[in-house]
């Protein structure tokens, strides 16, 4: 069994996402002795941004851009490391409403006509099968279902909608929001979130 981590903030140590993915990895650990964990920092190593080379690269032609090149290397690795996960988890802050950008270019990575979805007579199909997703999803505010700024919320929504595309959709979302309105309502979404953490099962 394989488990691919991802993690997006650049809030380094003091990441509340990066603390839930941490946990959810152990927490799979302990439910799948022997489980091996690939883990992606996309924030200290982030891919660049999809540009004309790339798309002519993907078309066959040859780049002579050492750049270009080892990130090209970068897409096939995430690519790999996608097929082979049977879990993903995923962390996700909120920046503006969306996910953090390394977030986004791994994505324009592994979204691939042909590979991961394809179109057919009856509209797209996702060509991933058989993978379960945990999102860690932190937020300064609040956007969950009912709340005021619910119709801004394009973090959570987005992903599913995006691994729902490729076919994934055994997902879960461990959430912290309201980050940033005190320490008291940072620590309890936090305790929350850990609680829902420790009762995720095989
Ligand atoms: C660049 C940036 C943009 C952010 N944008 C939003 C936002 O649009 N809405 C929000 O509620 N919080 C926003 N936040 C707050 C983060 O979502 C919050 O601090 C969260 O805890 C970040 O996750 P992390 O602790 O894993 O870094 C932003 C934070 C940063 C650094």
């Amino acid at each position: 069994m394989k488990l691919l981590h991802l993690d997006s903030s650049v809030l380094g140590a003091a990441s509340v996402s990066r603390r839930l993915t941490s946990e959810i990895v152990l927490r799979h650990q302990a439910l799948h002795p022997g489980i091996e964990v690939i883990s992606r920092d996309l924030a200290a190593d982030p891919a660049l941004h999809l540009s004309g080379a790339h798309l002519a690269a993907f078309q066959g032609s040859a780049s002579e851009d050492a750049l270009i090149n080892a990130d090209l290397v970068k897409g096939n690795a995430y690519m790999y490391e996608l097929f082979a996960a049977d879990i993903l988890v995923i962390g996700a802050p909120m920046y503006n409403l969306s996910i953090p950008t390394p977030l986004k270019a791994w994505i324009d990575r592994i979204a691939v006509a042909g590979q991961t979805f394809r179109y057919t007579a009856g509209g797209p199909e996702g060509l991933l099968k058989n993978k379960k997703a945990f999102i860690a999803s932190t937020r300064g505010g609040v956007y969950s279902a009912g709340s005021p700024a619910a119709a801004l919320e394009h973090q959570e929504s987005y992903l599913i909608g995006l691994l729902a595309f490729l076919g994934v959709t055994d997902v879960t979302v461990v959430r912290a929001e309201g980050m940033a309105l005190g320490p008291e309502a940072k620590e309890a979404a936090v305790a929350r979130a850990l609680e829902d953490i420790a009762a995720i099962a095989a």
